[in-house]
């Protein structure tokens, strides 16, 4: 049965992963926190892009560019007047919405899905960034912008980046960090929120080339979620309607994922062509181009964008790996994640309390330390334990029982499969390592 949004939420909450932020004052705003195992879980979904899109490769570089940013960058880039969503009151309860989210009732007519009621007024853009004041004058000349996306942290270095690394397109930046909307209608947990990470990656090519890489990174990225775990059924690739495409590209297809209440974005390509590059060149006087010093050629690159968020990413991991089944007659949830994405990749449990039991456990633990992420738990029966480190996708449980002081050998066991091998400690380490390999 797949999982319901109720029960990811529930186990979202009761396991420490996300919390409704200011729960004590009754949340706000669609805004999240995120708790110890949904730290781990998200620093994993950065690390297994980073390791891909940067470790793995030669010509990506990574970035960290400002959050706080000046309002030449988004009055270049096109985002202070493009960067809109369509903004409809409903004339009976006053509620705001998006107007190209809202549904059509029965009879065609669009509904309030607060009210029901069908008079809304007309469409308007609203600019969806958030605008703030940088010192202690609130005045115009004081305002900056909390960055919509990171990509235009890339554009604005791209000078800075040739100059420091001498690299040759096809080459790429790659950034990971927070970006905010002022959403009109954030909601699906943490689907579309105002605050969020993303992980995009700015790859300059030669402009011949770029419908070549545009197809490479569509079926990079959808390969990428398949081998972390999810399964090809839930995901599909997405051509943008010439509609549909944002003011700066030529052509995007979206990853997506059939999340409980349909199909939704997880990451978006797009051909993003030379539009920033030369919007920023000609606000800033800069010359933002690539000079092949071999050929005497000189040009602005075309630029493909992968971009994914965290959090999506995140939650169709968690649905993704939901599952439940019985052991030994008992129902268990599983939550079967990769085990570089799983919060913990190891959890250790000594059989008992027992004083005789703890030097021995501390010291396997702190063997496998180094290698993995460890939970340590020595609380409840060794049952409840394995449940626990089950539902939150603990790929293996190390148990140090009383043999264990004789043999000098634990048990491993294996979630997916909960079978159980000995084994001696002084392979511990390397055992594991080989299980949560990439
Ligand atoms: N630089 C291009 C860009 O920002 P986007 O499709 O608007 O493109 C990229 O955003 C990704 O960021 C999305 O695919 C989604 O995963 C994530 N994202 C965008 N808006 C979001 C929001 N309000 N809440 C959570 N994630 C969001």
């Amino acid at each position: 049965m797949p999982v319901t949004m109720e029960e990811l939420v529930r186990l979202c909450k009761s396991r420490g992963f996300v919390w409704p932020s200011a729960e004590i004052y009754g949340g706000f705003r669609s805004t999240y926190d995120y708790g110890p195992l949904g730290v781990l879980m998200s620093r994993n979904v950065k690390d297994a892009w980073w390791r891909s899109m940067v470790q793995l490769r030669r010509e990506v570089v990574g970035l960290d560019a400002a959050i706080l940013s000046s309002p030449k960058i988004w009055q270049a880039s096109g985002h202070l007047e493009n960067f809109t969503d369509p903004l409809v009151d409903c004339r009976s309860c006053k509620q705001r919405w998006r107007a190209d989210h809202l549904v059509a009732g029965e009879d065609g007519a669009l509904t309030c899905p607060s009210c029901g009621g069908q008079n809304f007024t007309e469409a308007r853009p609203f600019n969806l960034m958030f605008k703030t004041f940088a010192g202690p004058v609130e005045d115009e000349g004081a305002v900056a912008y909390l960055r919509p996306e990171t990509a235009q942290g890339h554009f604005v270095n791209f000078a800075n980046v040739l100059q420091s690394e001498h690299l040759r397109p096809p080459f790429g930046t790659a950034q990971v960090g927070k970006s905010f909307r002022n959403e009109i209608t954030p909601g699906n947990f943490v689907f579309r929120t105002r605050e969020f990470e993303q992980m995009e990656l700015e790859y300059f090519v030669p402009p011949a080339d770029a419908g070549e890489w545009f197809k490479y990174w569509c079926n990079e990225r959808f390969e990428w979620y398949v081998r972390l775990g999810i399964g090809r059924e839930m995901l599909r690739l997405r051509n943008h309607e010439q509609e549909e495409l944002s003011h700066y590209s030529v052509e995007t297809a979206d990853v997506e994922f059939d999340f409980p209440w349909g199909w939704g974005e997880l990451e978006g390509i797009a051909n993003r062509t030379d539009y920033d590059l030369k919007a920023h060149a000609k606000a800033s006087g800069e010359t933002l181009e690539y000079f092949d010093s071999a050929t005497g050629e000189r040009y602005v690159p075309y630029v493909i964008e992968p971009a994914a968020g965290v959090a999506r990413t995140m939650m169709a991991f968690l649905i993704a790996a939901y599952s439940t089944d019985e052991v030994g007659g008992e129902p268990r949830t599983v939550l079967r994640l990769h085990p570089r994405i799983a919060p913990y990749q190891v959890a250790v449990l000594p059989l008992s309390k027992k004083d005789t039991l703890v030097p021995l456990s501390q010291e396997v633990l702190a063997l496998l330390q180094p290698v993995a992420m460890c939970d340590y738990d020595d609380t409840r029966s060794i049952g409840r334990r394995y449940r626990r480190q089950d539902e939150i996708g603990t790929p293996l449980c190390v148990t140090v029982d009383f043999t264990s002081l004789e043999d000098k050998a634990v048990t491993v066991r294996d979630r997916d499969s909960t079978t159980q091998e000995r084994v001696p400690i002084d392979r511990l380490a390397e055992v594991v390592t080989s299980r949560i390999a990439w």
